[in-house]
């Protein structure tokens, strides 16, 4: 019985690992909210992974991610691309829900998204891009300190 549990406790978190692949991020080694960002995933329980990169553009489109969502940074998180400033909630729900898409978008420079962290700034969408390049809004996040 001890043994069951102890066996079912470790089958659990292999699950939460698994569901928690690293996210690895090419950035500018001059980029300073791209590393505010990356903290913000660590600080939520992702495993990061830093690559730089003078040309993010290139790694963009080289993950399949369209440019017109671009952002300072982009990511690959199991099958997914994660484009600029989304926050990890939303990374974490992506992972749960298992969609059929390119990924997840925050396009521009967001001034209320984590790394950006602006005060007084206005909620954002983050978009969900389809396997044909289209989007959706996925989620809308509203700062703690917002207007
Ligand atoms: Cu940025
Ligand atoms: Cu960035």
């Amino acid at each position: 019985m001890r043994f069951a549990l102890l066996l079912s406790a470790a089958l659990l978190s292999q699950g939460a690992l698994a569901a928690m692949p690293e996210v690895e991020v090419f950035k500018s080694p001059y980029c300073g909210c791209c590393s505010k960002w990356t903290e913000h995933l660590r600080a939520s329980g992702f495993a990061v992974k830093e690559t730089l990169t003078e040309n993010v553009p290139a790694a963009r489109k080289r993950l399949g991610m369209p440019d017109r969502f671009g952002s300072c940074h982009t990511a690959k998180v199991g099958r997914y691309v994660i484009e600029g400033h989304v926050p990890a909630a939303d990374i974490k729900t992506l992972l749960r829900k298992n969609p059929k898409a390119i990924g997840l978008a925050a396009p521009g420079m967001p001034q209320a998204s984590p790394g950006m962290d602006m005060p007084n700034a206005k909620p954002f969408d983050v978009l969900l891009i389809d396997a044909n390049g289209r989007e959706s809004v996925f989620s809308t996040f509203t700062p703690k300190n917002g207007v």
